[in-house]
């Protein structure tokens, strides 16, 4: 395979691309990323130069650099992991949100048509369902609900995908994952925050009443899946992918505080966030009966591994939370 690893630099793109160099050594992996504030180099440094790894700097909203490098490697195949992630910068500032989700997904989606790439795959998210009650799980059919800018971009592009599938016959498959943790998540996000200011013993924002629960799946086990969707995945499916980790966010803070022997009083209880949605569980059936996928993990070994790995990487998160790391690639690349 020659992949075009879209959001390469990232949390979930640099762990995936760090699982296909070893799962698949062979293989040509073109990570294109723009480098926002959430896309590190650092991610990857172990892997810079490896001799089938490359590195493109660039908006997955640019089609002709996107052509240009579908025929520069000859890429036959695109996981598109870019993004923006995180729901409360949705909240403040929707526009992005919209412009690289949503166009950039159908900018890529044309590149792919017009250069007639053989598989795209499109990352998506348990939040495009919207909420549950206390029962019941998000299936493939559930239909889609999103209630925040964020999940109402990443719906959208999915739409899209959709669409060149029907439309123009492309082969396409979509991947709804639950929430991820492990190496190299951003500390703006619940679990990577309340680790990393546990440590500076700094308070630990919990949105409400902190009775919001999510399905936390550890980010090793959603790379093998999408791996599993890329080579095995039928045209036009659409996979969920999660753990059965349903935890409510104030069981799991605290939870972290007693692995590092921290006091719960560091809990300090904030507004909620607008448009909180209160749960998510996602129904993985489909992909372990029709490809065979099963975590590796439960979420005490993974959340063993991922306070370890905060741990012994300080230095990766301190340099993130002192914004030294961004004045590097602006030197670097022009972006902040
Ligand atoms: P992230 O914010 O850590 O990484 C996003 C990456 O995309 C960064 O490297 C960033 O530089 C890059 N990027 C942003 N805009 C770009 C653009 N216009 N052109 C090229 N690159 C751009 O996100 P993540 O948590 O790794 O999530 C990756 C994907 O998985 C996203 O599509 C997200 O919606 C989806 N997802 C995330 C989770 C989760 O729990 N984190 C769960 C399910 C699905
Ligand atoms: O479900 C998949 C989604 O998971 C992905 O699509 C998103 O990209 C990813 O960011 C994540 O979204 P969440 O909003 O669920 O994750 P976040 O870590 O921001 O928040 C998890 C829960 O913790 C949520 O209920 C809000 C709450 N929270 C979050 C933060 C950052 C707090 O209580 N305090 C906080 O400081």
């Amino acid at each position: 395979m020659k992949l075009l690893v879209s959001g390469g630099a990232g949390f979930i793109g640099s762990n995936f691309i760090h699982h296909m160099i070893k799962a698949h050594p062979t293989y040509t992996i073109v990570n294109f990323d723009l480098l926002t504030y959430a896309g590190n180099l650092e991610n990857l440094e172990d892997i810079r130069a490896h001799q089938n790894y490359h590195f493109v700097h660039g908006n997955i909203c640019n089609y002709e650099l996107i052509d240009y490098v579908i025929d520069q490697y000859a890429i036959d195949t695109i996981v598109n992991f870019a993004a923006e992630s995180h729901v409360d910068r949705s909240i403040t500032q929707p526009d992005v949100f919209i412009k690289t989700n949503v166009l950039g997904t159908q900018t890529l989606l044309d590149a792919a048509k017009n250069k007639h790439v053989k598989k795209y795959l499109q990352i998506s998210t348990d939040e495009v369902y919207g909420s549950l009650g206390s029962n019941g799980y998000f299936t493939e059919k559930t239909p889609l609900a999103p209630n925040s800018p964020y999940a109402a971009s990443k719906a959208s592009a999915d739409m899209v995908v959709r669409a060149y599938f029907e439309t123009y016959g492309m082969n396409i498959n979509i991947t709804r994952c639950s929430n991820n943790y492990g190496p190299y998540h951003f500390p703006e996000k619940l679990i990577p925050l309340i680790i990393t200011n546990a440590l500076e013993d700094r308070e630990l924002p919990v949105y409400g009443d902190g009775k919001n629960i999510r399905d936390w799946l550890y980010v090793e086990d959603h790379c093998a899946a999408i791996d599993l969707v890329l080579h095995q995945g039928k045209p036009g499916e659409v996979y969920n992918v999660g753990g059965h980790n349903e935890k409510r966010n104030i069981d799991l803070v605290e939870l972290i505080l007693d692995k590092l022997n921290k006091p719960h009083s560091l809990i300090k209880h904030v507004s909620d966030r607008l448009g909180h949605d209160r749960r998510y569980a996602i129904d993985a059936s489909k992909i372990k009966t029709e490809l065979g996928w099963q975590p590796k993990y439960t979420f005490e070994t993974g959340i063993n591994e991922t306070i370890q790995w905060y741990l012994t990487h300080k230095k990766w998160w301190q340099k993130i939370r002192s914004g030294e790391y961004r004045d590097y690639f602006k030197k670097q690349y022009g972006t902040a």
